[in-house]
């Protein structure tokens, strides 16, 4: 492997047809985490987010709100780069599938496959998902018993069907289908978690139908540089994004906008999807990599779905939580906090408000919170917010006992069991908390002062070791606690309330 490459992460392109919610800041918040664990062990690390900004829907939702679509793409695009912003999300680079950076290797790619013969023009007839941006067959959409009608049947989708028929180029997915079950068998982390990657399996040994890669029926996209009454079919366009912003140059490809980064970050380290969008990632991504002759992503990890107070989020219902609902009253750290603790990664969960407040009541104010409050009050009483230096080994009963739930933390983070490693950090606040109450240094302080001492030590060491752990999850708050901890060699003192009740 090259020395120089970094760790490279990234999260899904948002559609620019509605505003970011729960569920994009769910996928880009796990890739941050990940992100900043890695950078915390002094790696080199490339995080990518961005925005999906053509095809049919952008193009209807623009053409109803009467403008047009980049402009309507620009607004949403800059909503996206302030929630991150104020999700304290660090991300590396954000690319919008506009930029001619990445229009221009399109362009590049689309031609080499047809010189190739990977790419070839046709008639596509079959239904189309214009929400999904998806193609059905007559046999995966039947027709509704009562009604007739086709819907989409994606999990969660359901809308009405469009029947097509259009001059098409497609691509030759069904060469890949052999190559494809290939790479999933020797490469068994390829597809993650295990639990979703059978049906990709299965669904790939059902054998592939080539896949139409360019529409005549939507202006709105790249267009195929030697026939531009085509543009780029949106999936085939917006899947290459990922290697589009390393600065990669298609074979064929001499002059170009921007730097070749690619040695530095390609092949991709983990792309998180969404289970809606793994097929795309698992199917038609490492297809149309294995055709340019490129490396493939290393993993592809599909998450599970938020419903809102036991609701799916919809249009039609109106209920798709803006994270500043949340963060406005209780922070960005919680609500950080809060998505992590609830849901094991690759599951579905339930977000509620309700159950928000009180994990914020119990596992932060209380726990956590109050524990930092009580050990600093106690510095600052009975050792004048000072700590002993170098204390010998055999005083710190508890650190070392902390200390051995690192490894198991930072395995955690790595393999995207985000829940776990928060379980387990908490695990550790709990020793303290026990330890606290058992040992209750108050009354020690009248009897045995020195023995005090050694306890606060032992907790204050104890306790920077999880303020660390925190960092990735919560960033700001982590800071608090380190500081009011000492860490940087200042005096102790009691802590100002890091998670102020909520009644
Ligand atoms: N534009 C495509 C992706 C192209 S990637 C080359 C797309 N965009 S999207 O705006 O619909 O975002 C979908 C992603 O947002 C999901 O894959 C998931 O990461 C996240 N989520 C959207 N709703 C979600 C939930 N309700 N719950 C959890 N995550 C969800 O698909």
């Amino acid at each position: 492997m090259n020395p120089g490459k970094k760790f490279y992460i990234t999260t899904p392109l948002y559609y620019v047809n509605a505003s970011p919610h729960i569920g994009h800041a769910y996928t880009t918040l796990a890739a941050d985490i990940l992100a900043r664990h890695h950078r915390s062990k002094g790696r080199a690390v490339h995080l990518l987010t961005g925005t999906d900004e053509h095809g049919s829907k952008i193009e209807e939702v623009a053409l109803a709100a009467g403008v047009e679509p980049r402009a309507y793409a620009d607004k949403i695009a800059a909503e996206f780069a302030e929630m991150w912003k104020h999700l304290e999300v660090l991300h590396d680079d954000f690319i919008r599938t506009t930029q001619t950076r990445h229009v221009t290797r399109v362009q590049a790619a689309f031609e080499h496959l047809l010189a190739k013969g990977d790419i070839y023009k046709g008639i596509y007839k079959g239904y189309y998902c214009v929400a999904c941006e998806t193609y059905w067959t007559e046999t995966e959409a039947p027709p509704d018993g009562d009604s007739g009608m086709r819907r989409c049947p994606n999990e969660g989708c359901g809308k009405e069907l469009k029947l097509t028929e259009e001059e098409s180029y497609f691509f030759k997915l069904s060469k890949y289908a052999a190559p494809l079950l290939e790479h999933y068998e020797k490469n068994p982390g390829f597809l993650m978690p295990r639990s979703r990657s059978l049906e990709i399996v299965n669904f790939v040994k059902e054998g592939l139908r080539d896949l139409a890669v360019s529409r005549t029926k939507v202006r709105w996209g790249i267009p195929v540089a030697s026939d531009p009454k085509h543009v780029v079919y949106v999936w085939f366009d917006a899947l290459q994004n990922y290697i589009t912003a390393t600065g990669y140059r298609p074979p064929g490809m001499k002059d170009a906008e921007g730097e070749d980064h690619s040695q530095e970050l390609w092949p991709a380290d983990i792309h998180f999807v969404g289970k809606e969008i793994f097929r795309f990632h698992a199917v038609i991504w490492p297809a149309m990599l294995m055709a340019l002759g490129a490396p493939l992503p290393k993993c592809v990890y599909a998450h599970g779905w938020w419903t809102v107070e036991g609701q799916k989020m919809s249009k039609s219902k109106g209920n798709f939580v803006n994270p500043r609902e949340i963060t406005n009253e209780y922070g960005v750290d919680v609500f950080r906090y809060h998505l992590f603790r609830e849901m094991p990664f690759g599951n579905d969960g339930d977000f509620s408000v309700e159950k928000l407040k009180q994990r914020y009541n119990a596992e932060l104010a209380n726990d956590l919170g109050n524990l930092v409050s009580r050990v600093t009050n106690m510095v600052e009483k009975y050792l004048d917010g000072v700590l002993p230096e170098n204390p010998p080994a055999e005083k710190l009963e508890t650190t070392p006992r902390v200390e051995t739930a690192g490894p198991a933390v930072d395995a955690a983070i790595e393999a995207v069991d985000l829940q776990e490693a928060l379980n387990r950090i908490w695990a550790e606040v709990g020793r303290l908390n026990r330890l606290v109450n058992e040992k209750e240094p108050w009354k020690l302080a009248k009897t045995d002062p020195e023995a005090v001492k050694w306890l606060l030590c032992d907790l204050v060491f104890s306790l920077r070791l999880i303020g660390g752990w925190i960092s990735p999850f919560m960033p700001e708050i982590s800071s608090k606690i380190l500081a009011a901890l000492g860490a940087d060699g200042g005096k102790i003192e009691k802590a100002p309330p890091l998670f102020p009740r909520k009644d």
